[in-house]
């Protein structure tokens, strides 16, 4: 198994995290045993973060004992992975407007306690601000609104200045007439407000009409 980054491993085909919950499994994904530990396979079409592993990521955002605040979270697939990278001392606050993913999510936070759900729409940050008084080390967001890099820049308020965030941004939900290199110039524009943009990568061919965005706050 090699190291690709601090928490994330392959082998000649696949991306794996170690499992923090031995013996379970999330979202159906396989595990496999190496030199006596327990890795769970991570899917590229089930998480667009994996994606951006796999087509070249230059920076991974999470590390042991990290915070980070996950927009979009839905029922925790992509979730579980990075709860995996963070351990047990890190902790990811979830936000998603979804009554039954928040659903799915809380079940696995049960079982994995450094999930906390939030029930919110990721625009009305005031409904969560009490839960991050002190800023997080990441930000991730993947969901599909026509207002993607707005509602990133509100979150950075949450984010550490000179800290990593990474967007997965659909290109389609914001406009199906202009094209998607447009878009992303319009987007850019927005995003360089409050981040320094260190990475675009095209998540092709897992996700389509998407982009990851690899950001610093400044
Ligand atoms: C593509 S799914 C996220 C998948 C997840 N990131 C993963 O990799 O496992 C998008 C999620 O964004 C949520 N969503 C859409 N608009 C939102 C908003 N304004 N605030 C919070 N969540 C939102 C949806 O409910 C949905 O669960």
């Amino acid at each position: 198994m090699k190291k690709l980054f601090e928490g994330i491993y392959s082998d000649s085909k696949s991306i794996y995290t170690k499992n923090l919950n031995k013996g379970k499994k999330v979202y159906g994904e396989k595990i496999i045993n190496k030199n006596n530990e327990e890795y769970r396979e991570w899917n590229p079409y089930r998480s667009k973060y994996c994606a951006g592993i796999k087509n070249g990521l230059k920076k991974n955002i999470f590390f042991e004992g990290c915070t980070a605040l996950y927009l979009g979270s839905a029922e925790g697939t992509t979730v579980s992975h990075i709860s995996d990278i963070v351990e047990k001392n890190g902790a990811i606050f979830c936000v998603d407007l979804s009554e039954i993913a928040m659903h799915k999510l809380t079940k696995l936070a049960e079982e994995r306690e450094n999930i906390y759900p939030i029930l919110s729409d990721a625009q009305r940050i005031e409904n969560y601000k009490e839960f991050l008084e002190e800023k997080v080390d990441a930000l991730f967001q993947d969901i599909s609104q026509r207002n993607q890099a707005e509602i990133f820049c509100k979150n950075a308020a949450f984010l550490k200045k000179g800290s990593y965030g990474c967007l997965s941004l659909k290109t389609k939900s914001i406009s199906q007439s202009k094209t998607k290199q447009d878009i992303l110039i319009e987007e850019k524009k927005i995003l360089e407000k409050e981040f320094m943009i260190e990475q675009i990568l095209s998540i092709e061919p897992y996700e389509k009409e998407h982009y990851l965005i690899l950001v610093k706050k400044k």
